[in-house]
């Protein structure tokens, strides 16, 4: 079955697979010296195209990998931005590509950067990566600086010869740039987010107080849950803004190498801040690491567009336990490790 192809959205960009009308645009700035400065040679027309059919194909079998980028205001078409396997045998410690090259004259107003962290973000919420790599020549010092801006960092020790270039060519010594998924996580908080797993009385007192009013309360009824809070397969997480407490996630422990997700709330006035998908995140990733394979969860259908966004598919729930679902929710899950 083909996988549906992805969109991408940024304030100023859209990221989306490729139309024949793009051909010209493209070839016109692969024939561009300056664009391809630190590339081996510039592209003929024919070489343009089979890299378009190539970038196309990738994402007509993944869903997702390098897109041609246009610009929200005009439509114009200036570049390929996106995520894409390697095409050569590697030692890295992802196989999954960043690459950006835009035309010339769309150089220096922050489009790279900002179709760059949509992939990333793309790369990191909805495919579930561990890590993103990227690499450039050693001398391609502004392809850096976009890698350096999306909080990649690099290790001297990481560079390598490209494979695919001959000894003695001086283009042949790259740098390699990495982030991982945690580092990506860790770098949206720049507001003063912290996340705990409720443990002490107080922390725990402020989460039943805050479900209560910020979730059961909503639905009109006392929360029937409050026992959880001592049980140990049930773990009570709390996301605060500086000293205020904005969400709060629920999560059982279920055997196999499962858990579900029984509850998210964000604080009504701090919704689609992004505050929810952070939470998520977070708890994704503590799950990871203590070995837990696949989170479900039972959606409400207003809430179907925020987990689809996290990458969350349809999944049969089967409570070990054997609860009774809400028909009107739907049975999502996804696939952490
Ligand atoms: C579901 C909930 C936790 C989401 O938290 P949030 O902080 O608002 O979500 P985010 O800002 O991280 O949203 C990320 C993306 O999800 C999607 N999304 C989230 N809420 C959405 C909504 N109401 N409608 C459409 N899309 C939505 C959007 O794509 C959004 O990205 P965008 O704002 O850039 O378009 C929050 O709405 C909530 O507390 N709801 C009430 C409790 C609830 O229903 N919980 C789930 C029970 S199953």
């Amino acid at each position: 079955m083909k996988n549906a192809m992805s969109i991408l959205k940024t304030k100023r960009l859209i990221l989306r697979p490729w139309k024949e009308a793009d051909l010209a645009p493209f070839a016109a700035l692969n024939a561009d010296p300056k664009v391809m400065e630190y590339f081996p040679s510039i592209l003929t027309k024919e070489q343009s195209e089979a890299t378009l059919k190539s970038s196309q194909a990738h994402i007509e079998k993944y869903g997702w990998g390098k897109w041609a980028v246009t610009l929200i205001e005009t439509g114009e078409f200036i570049g390929r931005i996106g995520l894409e396997e390697l095409d050569f045998q590697a030692n890295f410690s992802s196989n999954i590509e960043l690459g950006y090259r835009l035309a010339f004259e769309h150089w220096g107003k922050g489009y790279a950067s900002e179709g760059a962290n949509a992939a990333l973000k793309y790369g990191f919420n909805y495919l579930n990566l561990n890590e993103i790599i990227a690499f450039t020549p050693v001398q391609n010092m502004l392809s850096r600086a976009v890698m350096k801006r999306i909080g990649m960092h690099h290790d001297s020790k990481d560079d390598f010869d490209h494979p695919k270039l001959l000894e003695g060519h001086p283009l042949r010594r790259y740098v390699l740039y990495r982030i991982s998924q945690k580092e990506w996580v860790a770098q949206q908080s720049d507001e003063g987010l912290t996340v705990r797993k409720c443990k002490t009385a107080e922390e725990i007192k402020a989460a039943i107080e805050f479900r209560q009013k910020h979730f059961f309360d909503e639905r009109g009824i006392q929360d029937p849950y409050v026992w959880t809070f001592g049980h140990e397969s049930h773990h009570h997480f709390t996301l605060k803004k500086g000293n205020n407490l904005i969400g709060y996630a629920h999560i059982q422990y279920w055997p196999n190498h499962r858990a579900a997700l029984r509850i998210i709330v964000i604080n009504q006035k701090q919704k689609r801040k992004g505050y929810g998908s952070y939470l998520m995140q977070y708890c994704e990733q503590v799950l990871k690491e203590e070995g837990i394979q696949t989170l479900h969860t039972e959606a409400h259908p207003t809430a179907l567009k925020f987990y689809e966004h996290l990458g969350y598919s349809k999944m049969p729930f089967d409570d070990p336990e054997g609860h009774p679902s809400d028909k009107q929710d739907t049975p999502l899950g996804k696939k952490l490790l």
